[in-house]
């Protein structure tokens, strides 16, 4: 095949790239553009076989399915809950691969062609420090989502000024493989050492709770990585993909930061937990207060209304329950409820989590609602089931400036008629703080596993009937 041919192939793979992303930013159309990325990958793919000038045909072969089956291997037996970790570990390889790839290739110029160019010099460096600081941040940020890492912020003393420096030194040693290339395979190494450490640092001092926003960067970070391995490699289509899952990881970084309230800067700097321990304990607020509720009393509860908003998070993806949700806004639609649902963008431990389990259940799309669209409209509802959520409905956000998810915007549930929440117990969420809104007036606590809460009110709704 022509290298014409190939460029004008690897563009229309980008085409591929650049539509599924625009089909994945809306669940209705996100399965199509799933597909439609997938052939621009398999035509990248099948491009680079026929390119003789990139590497033997058998070396491709054998990755293509040693990382296949990895891959699916991995998928399947994921848990959708520990999505989040998997993602982290796939940026770290993607950060991982970027080192690797341009220090062989680097290893390969100097043999070849003895001294490289300042592009590809300055692209290995490029790929050697975001790759390595993306393959150790992306481990931390994994061990710590799997608490096999401290989950809180850690901090060391000087932690900034110690980070400046192993910037800092990561550039000299970048600079010698351009100043002095005898030395340029050493310098690289040490290199993508001061990064690793560095890529450990930046990731320690991130709160637990804030690790969705470290993953995107991170994953932004490997998208950079690959794009500059695109230029090692004189790869267009390397080049364009890395470009696209940097743009897009820090767009999702930045929509994720506002759905926090937080700035990237506080965030990364670990200041979520520099307000911790001044906020009031869960006996304070729950003492004398919760009331506890039975399926036969929500069955009355639900019977008497004629709008209802469903508020699902972390719980609901445990148990699995969403189709039992969507059987019970069903049977309710057809005794003339409005069911809609509010869907905080970051309910559950992903984004997307709850869109995604509830399109699952053939939740019509038009009924989940944003934040900024469900807010508005519950002070006219008459009962709102949060089922499973907790930090999402927590109105200490807005109350008390000490909490660690101060400033969130949260679904303001407490302003319904009733509220019914679903839970086991009155356990934490992921922020690890108790929940005014279970002590509320309007509140009716019903403690069981999601599934078999909602199930137990269908039945009771069906006999009451
Ligand atoms: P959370 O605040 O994490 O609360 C989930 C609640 O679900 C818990 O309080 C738990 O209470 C309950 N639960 C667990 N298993 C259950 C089951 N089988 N049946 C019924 N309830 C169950 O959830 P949320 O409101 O969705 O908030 C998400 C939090 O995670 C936010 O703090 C967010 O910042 C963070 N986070 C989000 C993401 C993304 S991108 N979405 C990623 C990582 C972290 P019990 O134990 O009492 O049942």
């Amino acid at each position: 095949m022509t290298p014409v041919l190939i460029k004008l192939g690897y563009l229309a793979a980008a085409v591929c790239f650049i539509f599924g992303l625009k089909q994945l930013s809306h669940p209705r159309t996100a399965v199509r553009g799933n597909v439609v990325g997938s052939v621009g990958m398999l035509l990248a793919i099948v491009l680079t076989f026929l390119d003789h000038n990139i590497v033997r045909f058998e070396f491709i072969a054998a990755g293509l399915v040693v990382g296949g089956v990895a891959g699916a291997v991995l998928a399947l037996m994921i848990r959708i809950t520990a999505m989040p970790q998997m993602v982290a570990l796939l940026n770290g390889f993607g950060g991982g691969a970027s080192v690797l790839v341009a220090g062989a290739s680097m290893i390969a110029t100097q043999v070849v062609a003895g001294v490289p160019e300042g592009q590809l010099q300055a692209a290995t460096v490029a790929s050697g420090i975001i790759g390595g600081v993306t393959f150790w941040g992306s481990l931390v940020a994994y061990g710590k989502l799997e608490g096999i890492v401290m989950g809180g912020s850690v901090q060391l003393p000087f932690h900034q000024v110690l980070n400046l420096a192993l910037f800092v030194v990561s550039l000299i040693l970048g600079s010698l493989i351009v100043l002095a290339p005898s030395w340029a395979v050493s310098s690289y190494w040490l290199m993508v050492l001061a990064a690793s450490v560095l890529g450990i640092m930046l990731t320690l001092p991130i709160g637990g709770a804030d690790m969705p926003v470290a993953i995107c960067l991170l994953n932004s970070y490997s998208g950079l990585a690959g794009a500059a391995t695109g230029f090692v490699l004189a790869n267009n289509a390397l080049i364009i993909t890395g470009s696209l899952v940097g743009a897009s990881g820090i767009i999702l970084t930045q929509i994720m930061c506002k759905a926090m309230n937080r700035s990237l800067v506080n965030v990364l700097t670990g200041g979520f937990e520099a307000a911790e321990g001044t906020i009031k304990s869960a006996d304070e607020i729950y003492e004398g207060r919760i009331k506890a509720t039975t399926a036969e009393e929500l069955a009355m509860v639900f019977d008497a209304a004629r709008r209802v908003v469903i508020t699902p998070g972390y719980g609901m993806a445990v148990a699995r329950a969403q189709h039992a949700v969507r059987d019970l806004a069903n049977l309710l639609e057809k005794r003339g409820v409005v069911v809609e649902y509010g869907i905080h963008p970051v309910a559950g431990r992903m984004p997307g989590h709850m869109n995604v389990l509830l399109a699952e259940a053939e939740v019509p799309y038009d009924k989940m609602k944003e934040l900024d669209q469900i807010n508005p409209t519950f002070e006219q509802t008459d009962v709102v089931m949060v089922i499973g959520a907790n930090d999402t409905v927590n109105p200490m956000a807005s109350t008390d400036s000490a909490c660690p998810i101060a400033g969130m915007p949260i679904l303001e549930v407490g302003k319904a008629r009733t509220v019914v929440v679903i839970k086991r117990s009155l356990s934490p969420g992921f922020a690890g703080i108790p929940n005014p809104l279970f002590a509320a007036d309007n509140t009716l606590m019903f403690f069981a596993d999601a599934e078999k809460a909602v199930l137990a009110i269908i039945a009771a709704l069906k006999e009451a009937a």
